[in-house]
């Protein structure tokens, strides 16, 4: 077993669990459309828990994973790839790009997309952007080689990129998933710091602190 999956013991577990709690990133999804890799999903789960987005979601008309989370969380690619992320963030399947839009759309979620290319009607750098705007946002990655679908940019806010400097075109999903989800949880961390409410209400008179500190496991 490697020292990233050593597991810790029950106690430490509760602990850890009740310490990270204010810090998650409530209603906030991480969306990936029809991966081909299994080792992306299971690293965009790994980001996600590590960096406290809420949940992830993913478009999977290839049925690579099982339907239910509780399968999920026994599939050892999945697993592992995740260092057992996937144990503690709750992860969704759906068949389509549709279902998933409409589910989303049911639920008052809206959708931003994230592309190494211009992409419909709003593009902007990953840093330019405000992600505290809506109450309840879903980020989307795109395949690995097709990259984000039309049907999920026509229903976006807006596109997102990451400034590229080298030679190739794109970053690799997983990658970019961290990159992406930092600056998105970054924002968010600090509005729910200030903030109980959406709107800019219910200021707090003690904001929230930002990080847990690592020397003591205190906040
Ligand atoms: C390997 S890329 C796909 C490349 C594909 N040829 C394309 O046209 O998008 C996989 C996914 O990672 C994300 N991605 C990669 N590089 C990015 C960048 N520089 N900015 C924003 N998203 C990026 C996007 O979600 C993309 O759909």
């Amino acid at each position: 077993m490697s020292v990233e999956q050593a597991k810790l013991p029950k106690t430490n577990v509760r602990k850890r669990s009740d310490e990270i709690k204010p810090f998650t990133c409530k209603n906030l999804i991480a969306v990936i459309e029809d991966p081909t890799e299994i080792r992306n999903i299971g690293t965009v789960i790994r980001n996600a828990n590590a960096l406290g987005a809420e949940k992830v979601y993913v478009v999977d008309p290839r049925r690579k994973l099982p339907d239910d989370w509780t399968e999920m969380r026994e599939q050892k690619a999945l697993s592992s790839t995740s260092v057992s992320g996937v144990k503690w963030t709750f992860v969704k399947r759906f068949d389509s790009t549709e279902e998933c839009l409409a589910h989303l759309e049911r639920n008052r979620f809206v959708s931003i997309v994230t592309s190494p290319h211009v992409k419909g009607k709003t593009n902007l750098l990953l840093h330019e952007a405000d992600y505290t705007m809506h109450h309840k946002l879903a980020v989307w990655f795109g395949n690995e080689s097709r990259g984000i679908s039309e049907l999920a940019v026509s229903r976006s806010d807006m596109c997102i990129s990451v400034p590229m400097f080298g030679m190739i075109e794109s970053l690799n999903l997983a990658t970019c998933s961290g990159i992406v989800l930092y600056e998105v949880t970054r924002q968010r961390r600090a509005y729910q710091s200030q903030f109980r409410r959406r709107n800019k209400k219910g200021r707090r008179k003690n904001p929230l602190p930002l990080f847990i500190d690592r020397h003591t496991g205190e906040q």
